[in-house]
């Protein structure tokens, strides 16, 4: 099967931090599979600026390297390769001073009509000052928009600072707030699921659903980002946007389309019914030395070179949505770095049959479960009892109804920034979180940070390669629930 594409309008698009991480390692790759598949249109135009000094040829050196080193060979076509290599430009500027401005502006007024995408692959406290200058430029037209990455802000405060300094220069419906687990396949599958099927519905709220767990697993450390992640932490860097976002589109009525404000709206409710989270309902880890991703790693604090770090690595909450769906229904939350495998998903689990019919023999009766996997092998499993086969007694047991996407549809699963990306063209901010949504998850985030800064307590250790310290396992076991693990 092939998957449907449809092309964009004519687009320029300045990717400011061109030379940086995020820009070699998603970006610029996620552009070539697009203009690929033949969704970007010959004449659209990628304008790299960074600070370093580089001509044209350079940066397009550079994207060849970041192709070869994120695509893979048998998905790039040498032509096609040469057809969008030959689209890019580049422009040294600092977003400090004047220079390369009057240069980057010239170019655009090439085709004034044209959208115009500015793209912040840079820290954000360089969103304001890119922003002033884009302005003050003249680069506002009507069809600019600009797209800006996390973190926004380290605290609501700050992040408010951080959405006044890009709202100067842009209006909010102009703003694309990028959280790139919006663009993952599963996690549109979860709205898929949720309402183009009637049989979900009735039974998705606090009457059949005994509790939800979301867990975002990674193998990795904190690589080349110790210097960003140990001002960040876990609760921060995953579950103030990504964690977050999972649980609105889990938790959130139903809107009443799929328009970008009906569904941030929903979204925002949920946030805001979240209930403050007493100290005792959050663990904080931090690894230490073990063995992770098939070898043995170091633990975070020599990874740092810094011993008295606080940082947490790895973070569990147990969340509570006051709302007539959720009341009673625990939502058990967890991520960290240097877990056993690299796993992301949403376990919906139902309540247990309220009688059993079955005498002793059957076996125990385990409760339904839905599992929708995001990473790795996007899948949506429910697990039910059935009957072991064969003659005798009824003995019962647990199987899935099992969908894996790769198997059912036999696609590349595109990257979330290539959705996002053409989604920031089209105009539509459906998969990106508004100001007020962003601000709400501060809300609910920052009194956590400051009951653990005010605690001075360390984070609990854990072994590299285990799923984080003995209390997170406490932690649902305290309410007579276990964390899934993949059984069946
Ligand atoms: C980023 C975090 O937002 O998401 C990283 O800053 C994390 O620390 C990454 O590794 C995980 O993304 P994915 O798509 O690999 O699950």
């Amino acid at each position: 099967m092939v998957a449907r594409v449809i092309a964009v309008d004519p687009f320029d698009l300045v990717v400011f931090g061109a030379t940086g991480d995020l820009a070699q390692r998603k970006l610029l790759p996620g552009l070539f599979y697009r203009w690929q598949a033949g969704q970007m249109p010959p004449e659209a135009r990628i304008v790299g600026v960074a600070r370093r000094k580089l001509t044209d040829e350079m940066f397009r050196t550079l994207a060849r390297d970041s192709i070869a080193a994120h695509v893979a060979p048998a998905d790039r076509d040498a032509t096609a390769e040469e057809g969008f290599i030959s689209r890019l430009r580049y422009v040294a500027a600092d977003a400090d001073a004047d220079g390369g401005w009057p240069e980057l502006a010239a170019m655009l007024a090439d085709a004034p009509d044209r959208i115009r995408v500015f793209y912040l692959a840079t820290g954000p406290d360089l969103f304001g000052p890119i922003c002033d200058r884009v302005a003050a430029h003249g680069l506002v037209s009507d069809k600019a928009r600009v797209v800006v990455e996390k973190p926004i802000g380290k605290s609501l405060a700050s992040a408010k600072a951080v959405n006044d300094a890009v709202g100067r220069s842009f209006p909010e419906d102009r703003i694309y707030r990028i959280d790139h687990y919006l663009g993952k396949e599963t996690v549109q599958n979860l709205m898929a699921l949720r309402f183009a099927n009637a049989l979900f519905e009735p039974v998705w709220n606090a009457a059949h659903i005994d509790h939800v767990q979301i867990t975002v697993g990674e193998t990795l450390g904190v690589e080349g980002r110790a210097g960003y992640y140990d001002t960040a932490g876990a609760l921060r860097d995953m579950v103030q946007n990504h964690i977050l976002q999972l649980l609105c589109l889990t938790a959130m009525e139903p809107p009443t389309s799929l328009s970008a404000d009906a569904v941030r709206d929903e979204k925002l409710k949920v946030l805001k019914a979240l209930v403050p989270i007493a100290a005792e309902n959050t663990v904080r880890g931090q690894y230490r030395a073990g063995a992770s991703a098939g070898g043995p790693v170091r633990g975070y604090l020599e990874e740092l070179g810094d011993h008295d770090s606080h940082t947490e690595t790895f973070v569990a909450l147990k969340a509570e949505i006051a709302n007539w769906r959720w009341a009673g229904v625990p939502f058990f939350l967890r991520s960290g770095k240097r877990l056993p495998s690299r796993v992301s998903e949403i376990v919906i689990a139902f309540r247990p049959i309220p009688h059993s019919v079955f005498d002793g023999t059957a076996g125990p009766i385990n409760a339904n479960t839905l599992v929708m996997r995001l990473q790795p092998d996007e899948s949506v499993k429910l697990l039910l009892m059935v009957k072991d086969p064969g003659p005798g007694g009824m003995r019962l047991t647990e199987q899935a109804l099992n969908m894996s996407f790769a198997e059912a549809f036999g696609v590349r699963n595109p990257d979330a920034y290539e959705r996002l990306l053409m989604d920031v063209v089209r105009g539509n901010q459906t998969l990106f979180m508004r100001r007020d949504e962003v601000e709400a998850a501060w809300r609910w985030v920052d009194p956590i940070l400051e009951a653990w800064a005010a605690s001075g307590e360390a984070p609990k250790h854990y072994t590299a390669g285990t799923w984080g310290p003995s209390a997170a396992i406490a932690l649902i076991e305290r309410s007579g629930r276990t964390w899934h693990e993949d059984g069946v």
